[in-house]
């Protein structure tokens, strides 16, 4: 329990084995029934801006909660491993140790809101328009989390607003030929749950897994969903998603 200790007292773990965990969170705990991408909550619950101890954590992961669908780890990963997970789940919780600076969540949710970054969180969320950012793209516990966390990447510029790099989606094929741009959700007992983002929002669809294949690269066009945003509308935006990374 001393690497415990030492996590609390050093105020964050360090920044390779918070990579590491990253690593091992996306391949075992983010897919399938569980915790989303960047821990942002698939049916699982949510990690992400949560309060969690390391103690418990690590009791969790290692041991599992009996009577529901969360397993136990122990065995499947090593010590260090496990280790490994509790520190990057640490790292995109709410616990103090959380950012990297030593601010706490709430001591960055208390920072004085500039203009600027109040008008991008509005039109973020911006309630009429059809299609916004936060139809996809859950951030402050609003919008849906179909979509990436955004909190938890570092955008340069509103071009890679409009153009991220396509890392998820893929395009799904159905035994019946039909084709749709596709995220991937929950896989289990032969079936498959997957958002198709076809339209906004997108849908929720369950289809059996042996009917389903999937083809790279996706030919799925995010700038399609953003168009209704200016550029100065996007540089507000911008300033909103600079203005949530910890400092
Ligand atoms: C129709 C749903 C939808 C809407 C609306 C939408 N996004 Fe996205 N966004 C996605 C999906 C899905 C991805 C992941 C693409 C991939 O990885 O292939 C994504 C990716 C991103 C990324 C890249 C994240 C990363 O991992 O690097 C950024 C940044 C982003 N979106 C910002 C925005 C902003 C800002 C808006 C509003 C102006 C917006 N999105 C509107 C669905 C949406």
């Amino acid at each position: 329990m001393l690497w415990l200790a030492l996590l609390v007292a050093q105020a964050g773990a360090p920044a390779d084995e918070v990579a590491r965990g990253e690593k091992i969170f996306a391949a075992s705990c983010a897919v399938g029934y569980c915790h989303g991408a960047g821990g942002s909550a698939g049916r699982a619950p949510r990690i992400q801006g949560r309060s969690f101890t390391p103690e418990y954590l690590l009791k969790v992961t290692r041991d599992g909660i009996p009577g529901t669908a969360m397993p136990a780890w122990r065995g499947q990963l090593s010590e260090e491993e496990l280790r490994a997970v509790v520190a990057y789940m640490l790292s995109i919780s709410a616990h103090p140790a959380a950012l990297p600076s030593g601010e706490t969540r709430q001591e960055a949710a208390a920072r004085p809101m500039p203009a600027r970054v109040k008008t991008g969180r509005e039109l973020f969320f911006d309630a009429v328009r059809g299609t916004r950012c936060g139809t996809c793209h859950a951030l402050e516990n609003w919008g849906v989390a179909v979509g990436p966390n955004l909190a938890a990447v570092r955008v340069r510029s509103i071009e890679e607003l409009r153009r991220p790099p396509a890392r998820s989606v893929k395009t799904a094929r159905l035994a019946s030929s039909e084709e749709f741009p596709a995220l991937l959700v929950e896989q289990k007992d032969g079936w498959v749950r997957v958002y198709d983002l076809t339209v906004a929002p997108p849908v929720l669809r369950t289809v059996a897994a042996n009917e389903l294949g999937w083809r790279e690269p996706a030919r799925w066009d995010h700038a399609a969903f953003v168009r209704s945003y200016t550029d100065a509308e996007l540089q507000a935006v911008l300033d909103y998603l600079r203005w949530l990374e910890p400092r």
